[in-house]
């Protein structure tokens, strides 16, 4: 325990990541904004569902930040001051929260304006952080409000108050999306339902298991189309490579499986055989720790 009560344990990462990979590391599982401030004292990274990350295989030495507790509960609850007929601000729903789960929890209360998310098995918080999506949507279409902490302190901000885009905004790293507040638009269950299976049908023939999703951005051409980039790889003859037990999805390009027993040195070797062979400048989607590693 700490000082604050945070729980803190080492532990393999691997079991954090979708992937499957990462040594140890200290785990802070922290509760409160105390608990959050006391373990933002030393150095930290901050891990959210692990689902857009690969963790080497030495681990990493700084204390990694797991939100828990109520800092993973929703409240969903309207906010009766900032609600109207038409939208919905709902009460605070944490970092740490499965975005899925929240997902479905929208969909039975028939509020529309995340649904285009569905699918992707990472915490609220990540998910806010690179303002994860599809081409049917992304984090940032239901933010009303988003509380960020930094060791200086904790501020609230609009999503308007960002700088944000396609697979990004301009929270920093090292600052924590603690809590935030949706706004959504009231619909029906069933039309909720109805656009999240448009947006599962999208993702028919992607592997959803031990893999951390797509590697690599949509690239933009010089002449201003994007692309995709598992198609790139297909077109590069590289689906089905293998590297130890890492391999390039059979079934979509842009996805990296860990066939079991990977280590992040495979999975980094294959992100290096990808940027040879396709020639088009990818940047990577996955967040590596550490970034020194980066390929
Ligand atoms: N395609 C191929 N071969 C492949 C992969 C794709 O020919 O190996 C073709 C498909 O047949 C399709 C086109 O390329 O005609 C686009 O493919 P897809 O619909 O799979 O979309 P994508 O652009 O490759 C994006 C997101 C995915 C998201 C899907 C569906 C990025 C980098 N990728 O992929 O997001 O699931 O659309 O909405 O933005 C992720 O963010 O982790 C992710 C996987």
């Amino acid at each position: 325990m700490s000082r604050t009560g945070a729980r803190v344990e080492r532990q393999p990462l691997a079991r954090y990541t979708t992937l499957g990979v990462g040594g140890e590391a200290e785990i802070w599982f922290v509760e409160t904004l105390e608990q959050l401030a006391e373990a933002m004292e030393q150095p930290y990274r901050v891990l959210g569902g692990g689902s857009n990350l690969v963790i080497s295989d030495a681990g990493v030495p700084e204390r990694v930040i797991r939100l828990s507790g109520p800092l993973a509960e929703r409240d969903l609850t309207p906010d009766p001051e900032l609600s109207t007929d038409a939208e919905i601000v709902t009460g605070w729903v944490g970092g740490g929260a499965p975005l899925p789960g929240l997902l479905r929890a929208l969909q039975k209360l028939g509020w529309s304006g995340l649904e285009g998310t569905v699918g992707i098995p990472g915490q609220v918080g990540g998910s806010v952080w690179m303002n994860a999506g599809t081409r049917f949507g992304e984090m940032f279409d239901g933010l009303h409000t988003i509380e960020i902490v930094t060791p200086q302190g904790v501020r609230q901000v609009s999503p308007d108050d960002l700088a944000w885009g396609y697979r990004h905004s301009d929270i920093p790293r090292n600052h924590v999306v603690s809590r935030v507040r949706l706004k959504l638009r009231p619909s029906t269950p069933d039309a909720v339902q109805e656009a999240m299976n448009q947006a599962d049908l999208a993702r028919k023939g992607q592997p959803k298991n031990k893999t951390p999703g797509c590697a690599f951005k949509n690239p933009t051409l010089p002449d201003g189309h994007k692309v995709s980039a598992g198609k790139l790889i297909d077109e590069a003859g590289l689906k089905g490579t293998r590297v130890g037990n890492a391999m390039i999805a059979p079934e979509h390009g842009n996805f990296i499986v860990n066939l079991g027993g990977a280590t992040a040195a495979d999975v980094h070797a294959l992100l290096g055989l990808i940027r040879e062979r396709v020639g088009v400048p990818l940047e990577l989607e996955y967040e590596l720790w550490p970034a020194a590693d980066a390929t």
